[in-house]
Parts: structure tokens; C-alpha cells; sequence
């Protein structure tokens, strides 16, 4: 059985993609500090619902572990590399949020370039040659060219996040040149589902709409984003593991990683209004330093070379959010009966 380092397993996107490794046959490793960013107990729910969903497909409990540290640590990595057969890094542990890096670039940095770094060189030194990047839309800036082009240049990122991400993509090239590794980097376009980190503005505003609390609206409403459904997202990674798997060639390469088109700020804000069947209480306010304008994926390279191809409409998306953020509201209620 084939083991794989998920790093950042215990988050939004990580916990969906451990589920789907484990129902994909392999044995998964979590490595995850389980950091403040957003409250910690979220990612233990996440790590509960991953036991489920293991009880549910009868997959065996060694299958599956979890660590707990820092990618940082050279004593937690020396130790899990080292009683571990590992065949591939999934790494997705980052401190994410482009207004939080504007705040605190240094810690940024830090995880997210020098932790990547850590952990290729890790790989080097115990021949693991596959690996896959969280990279992320934000590398683009404000690029004036739509949809955007893994062959656009991404040369002006426009917060310390954007620039810490398209470090890593450099240092992942960098180490697939001198130490013929495989590797993938991914750019997510904004991901959204259920157990979507709630400092992302659908959960926000679902949230404050929910609960009767004034939503920040910044800007005129007509900034977009190019939505991407957490299944999708999954689907693209594990495109994305089969194209490492698929030859012995040492490869590397950038994937665009989005949904089917752009939706403005005031229409996702009016989508949620409509299923929720309530008005939101906008504040307006001025667009914020280090905000993109708009975020439009080109993914035929991805369709083409991982087969990727979304399929939830946002519409159809959002209605499975609230739906599971209604859900986890309920369950919470009981839990304080
Ligand atoms: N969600 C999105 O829309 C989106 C978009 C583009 C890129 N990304 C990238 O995808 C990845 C996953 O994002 P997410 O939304 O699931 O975020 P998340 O915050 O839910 O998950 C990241 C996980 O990494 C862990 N982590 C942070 N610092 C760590 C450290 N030093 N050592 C070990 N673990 C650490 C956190 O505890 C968290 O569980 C990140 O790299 C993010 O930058 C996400």
C-alpha cells in the first residue's frame, strides 16, 4: 500500500482530500499543527468526520495518522520521515489569507517558503521523488489578461501571501531541476464547500447573514472570483497524483485549478440571499490593499494533461454549503442541550 504525506491534512481542503485518498486505496499521513488561524476545534471536527467517513467504508483505522507539528520542526520531520515509508508529499499546510500576510509577512514566509523548503529537502535526502504544491490564484495579481494563463507572468504578486506562493512554485522547480523529483504545483482558485474556513468571504457572509450581523462589503460589488467547489478541487488533485504516477519521466508542471467562470462579489452575495431566503446588511466599504480585482481560470492545460474538468454549478455549490452550514449549526445547538 502506497503512503501518502498530506501536510495541512487537518484543514478545508486537506481533510476532503484525505477522504478521498483513503476511499482511493492509500495509506495517509496527516501532518498538521493544528494552527490558531482559525479556531483549532474545527480541524479536530475535521478529523472526527474523517474516522466517519473511514467507519462508513469499513477502511482499516492503520490506514490512517495522524501527527501532530509543525512542518518547521526538524525533529518532527526527521521522525516521521524516518519510520515512514513515504511514496508521496502532498503539501497544503500554509498559513492562508492574503489580508492576514499584510499583517504578519515575516510569519508567512516563514511557513510557507521556508516549511516548504524543509520539507523538499526532506524529500531529497530520502529519494522521494513525487510531490505536490498548494499554490494559489493569488500568484496572478491584478493581471490584466482573462482567463489567466499558467504561461502569464506572475512577476507582481500584490501580497505577502501571493508572493510566499509563487516562492514555492520557484523552490518546487527549483528542486525537480537538480534532484529529478515530479511535481505539480496547483492553484486553487477560491475553494468553497462544506468545512470551508471561515475567514473566507461565502462562509463569512453566510454566517453574518444567518446570524443578523453586518456584513464588510468592499468595494462597488463588481470585483469576481472564479469559485471552485471543494469535489472539484479534489478531483483535480487526484488528476493531479495519476499524472506523477502516469510515466517514470521526472516532470514538472502548473496547473490551474478553478471553477467554469467569474461571479461577481453582489451576485454571490444575492446567491446566498436567495437560498437562504434572507436579506444581508451590507457595509460598505472601500476595496482593501492586496485584493484582486477579478480571478478567471484558463484550464485547458488542466483538462488536457489531468483530465480535470469542474461539474458543480455555483448555484448548485452554494445550495450544498448552506445546506451543510445550516446542518453543523444544529449539531452545535444540540451539543450545548
Ligand atoms: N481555500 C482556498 O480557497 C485556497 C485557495 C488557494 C490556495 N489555497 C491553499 O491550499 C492549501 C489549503 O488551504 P485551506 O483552505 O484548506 O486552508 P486551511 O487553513 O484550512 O488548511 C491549512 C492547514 O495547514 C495547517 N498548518 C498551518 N501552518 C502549519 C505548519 N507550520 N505546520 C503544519 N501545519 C500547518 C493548518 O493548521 C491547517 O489545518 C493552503 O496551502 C492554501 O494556501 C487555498
Amino acid at each position: 500500500m502506497k503512503t501518502i504525506l498530506v501536510t495541512g491534512g487537518a484543514g478545508f481542503i486537506g481533510s476532503h482530500l484525505t477522504e478521498a485518498l483513503l476511499e482511493n486505496g492509500f495509506k495517509v499521513i496527516i501532518l498538521d499543527n493544528f494552527h490558531s488561524y482559525y479556531p483549532p476545534i474545527i480541524k479536530r471536527k475535521n478529523i472526527e468526520e474523517i474516522h466517519l467517513t473511514m467507519n462508513n467504508r469499513k477502511i482499516p483505522l492503520s490506514n490512517f495518522l495522524l501527527t501532530e507539528g509543525d512542518i518547521r520542526e526538524e525533529s518532527v520531520l526527521e521522525s516521521l520521515f524516518n519510520t515512514q515509508n513515504i511514496y508521496m508529499v502532498i503539501h497544503l499546510a500554509a498559513m492562508a489569507g492574503v489580508r492576514k500576510s499584510i499583517e504578519n509577512p515575516l510569519l508567512y514566509f516563514d511557513v510557507n517558503v521556508q516549511g516548504t523548503l524543509r520539507l523538499l529537502e526532506k524529500c531529497r535526502k530520502k529519494s522521494i521523488k513525487k510531490f505536490i504544491f498548494a499554490s494559489s490564484s493569488s500568484v496572478y495579481g491584478n493581471n490584466n489578461k482573462i482567463p489567466f494563463s499558467e504561461k502569464d507572468s506572475v512577476d507582481k504578486p500584490i501580497s505577502p501571501y501571493a508572493a510566499s506562493k509563487k516562492s514555492g512554485e520557484l523552490l518546487c522547480y527549483n528542486y525537480h531541476h537538480l534532484y529529478d523529483m515530479s511535481i505539480a504545483c496547483l492553484r486553487f482558485f477560491t475553494v468553497y464547500g462544506p468545512r470551508q474556513r471561515p475567514d473566507l468571504a461565502i462562509h463569512k457572509f453566510s454566517h453574518s447573514i444567518i446570524n443578523d450581523i453586518k456584513i464588510p462589503f468592499y468595494g462597488d460589488g463588481s470585483s469576481s472570483r472564479d469559485y471552485t467547489y471543494i469535489s472539484d478541487i479534489i478531483q483535480g488533485i487526484l488528476g493531479a497524483v495519476h499524472w506523477i504516477e502516469n510515466d517514470e519521466i521526472k516532470k514538472y508542471d502548473i496547473f490551474n485549478l478553478g471553477g467554469d467562470k467569474s461571479i461577481s462579489l453582489k451576485s454571490m452575495v444575492e446567491t446566498i440571499e436567495n437560498t437562504l431566503n434572507k436579506k444581508a446588511d451590507l457595509q460598505l466599504l472601500p476595496l482593501q490593499p492586496g485584493d484582486m480585482k477579478i480571478t478567471s481560470a484558463d484550464i485547458s492545460h488542466s483538462q488536457k494533461q489531468l483530465g480535470y474538468m469542474p461539474t458543480i454549478p455555483f448555484q448548485e455549490g452554494i445550495r450544498k454549503f448552506i445546506t451543510w452550514k445550516l446542518n453543523s449549526l444544529k449539531i452545535k445547538e444540540q451539543d450545548y442541550k
